[in-house]
């Protein structure tokens, strides 16, 4: 039997099993080009991933190989996996990233942690949509993350179908509460970086040249059309806020990490032609970003409009909070919280007074009454939620129920 071992590298190699051993580090990609590429040389076509040691998965391994292997399927190799005890890689949607096809769908459904597929502007859209309204309910975020990682997670996947020349990329994000952080990594098996920036003005000398040329500002391919300020605003984004950037594409990395930046060359690519590119960042988002200050183009300071709170403001100036519409679950103690962390985001995005419309609501828990509102009061002070909250439209029933468990939440927080 061949056998093929490397210890730290990720991946081992039996014949045609490939043997992960984790998918939570960079070089496991490295590691799966090299022994799938030595596996061909060896005449084989037909390849076993085995991921029954791996857990946990993060999307800086786990989005490049699921889009390699979709790269290597279209080209005749064929691939079966054996899972990890938890069906990791199915509930992911590894092996087989889906394309949002109803984007409606997508609202009500978790798109945190799946690979997913896009190769267009509408499926831009709705993923972008539906990773940041679960941010905003899975914790509180400093102000300007919510907004910087709409921005950044836009301009990647938008480049995916401008530059790539494949227009087919991967995608997955990811929360981690217990270190406040966020990381997304986006992945294409187009041209690369370089291969897109060589025949322009700035005529890179190698891949890691044209990789440090496109993190500068009004660097693109093409300036007629494009800005040039996507890769810019993007690594001025993650410097601010002390998070961490990897750019890797046509054989050479990129990697800034509080403030410090490394690169790497000879890096293992599918080839010349095939360059791909993946970008990955991740934010501290208990780390507040000026976005006034990250985004400075030319001497014009850039606002990013907040989409979601302009079309939540009703003509008194005023954010319209419809519970009916943006309450996702089941009215329970969990879902209460989801709507909680909703609303004081939300409150860290403006200053403008918030109407809780309680309108079709017919009953509600009094334990979702004491996570959005009992304990919403006590967070903000009452003289806080005066001047904040308002609230509309709670039929007889709803206000005893509120009323009832606001004042236990008083009456416990007094006894403290
Ligand atoms: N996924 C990609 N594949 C190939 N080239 C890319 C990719 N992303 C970015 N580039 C290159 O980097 C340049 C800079 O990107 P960016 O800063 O977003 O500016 P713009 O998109 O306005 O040109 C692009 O013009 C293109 O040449
Ligand atoms: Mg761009």
């Amino acid at each position: 039997m061949e056998t093929k071992t490397s210890k730290r590298t990720g991946t081992n190699r039996e014949d045609n099993k490939v043997i992960f051993d984790t998918l939570d580090h960079p070089v496991v990609v490295n590691s799966f080009i090299e022994n799938i590429k030595k596996g061909i040389n060896a005449g084989y076509r037909d390849f076993i991933l085995d991921f029954s040691k791996i857990h946990p998965i993060f999307p800086n391994a786990s989005v490049p190989i699921s889009g390699l292997i979709q790269y290597y399927k279209n080209t005749g190799v064929v691939f079966s996996y054996i899972d990890n005890s938890d069906n990791i890689i199915s509930s992911t949607q590894f092996f087989d990233p889906i394309e949002p096809q109803d984007g409606s769908q997508l609202k009500l459904k978790n798109t945190l942690n799946k690979i997913w597929k896009f190769s267009n502007h509408e499926s831009v859209f709705w993923l972008v949509n539906s990773f940041l309204e679960e941010l905003r309910r899975s914790d509180i975020f400093e102000e300007g993350v919510l907004v910087g990682i709409e921005w950044c997670v836009n301009e990647i996947m938008d480049n995916v179908l401008n530059h790539s020349s494949q227009s087919i990329g991967f995608i997955m994000g990811q929360i981690h509460k217990s270190k406040k952080h966020i990381a997304f990594t986006v992945f294409d098996y187009g041209q690369g970086i370089y291969n897109s920036l060589k025949d322009s003005t700035y005529a890179p000398r190698h891949p890691l040249d044209a990789i440090t040329l496109s993190v500068k500002e009004g660097v693109s391919r093409d300036k007629k059309n494009f800005q040039g300020n996507g890769i810019f605003g993007l690594h001025q984004i993650v410097k601010f806020n002390e998070g961490r950037l990897s750019i890797t594409s046509n054989s050479a990395a990129y990697i800034l990490k509080k403030d410090i930046a490394k690169s790497f060359k000879n890096v293992p690519t599918i080839s010349r032609e095939v360059g791909c590119t993946t970008i990955d960042f991740q934010l501290d988002y208990g780390n507040k970003i000026s976005i006034s200050d990250a985004l400075k183009f030319g001497e014009k300071n850039y606002e990013i409009q907040n989409i979601l709170l302009e079309s939540l403001e009703n003509e008194y100036n005023q954010i319209h909070y419809k519970i009916n519409e943006r309450v996702t679950g089941s009215g329970t103690r969990p879902s209460g919280l989801r709507t909680r962390n909703d609303i004081l985001n939300i409150i860290k995005e403006t200053k403008k007074v918030i109407v809780l419309d309680f309108d079709e609501i017919v009953l509600i828990t009094s334990s979702f009454a004491d996570e959005v509102i009992g304990k919403l009061l006590i967070e903000l002070g009452f003289y806080g939620f005066n001047n904040i909250i308002r609230l509309r439209n709670m039929n007889s029933t709803v206000q005893n129920i509120v009323q009832r468990s606001v004042s236990q939440r008083m009456a416990q927080s007094l006894n403290k």
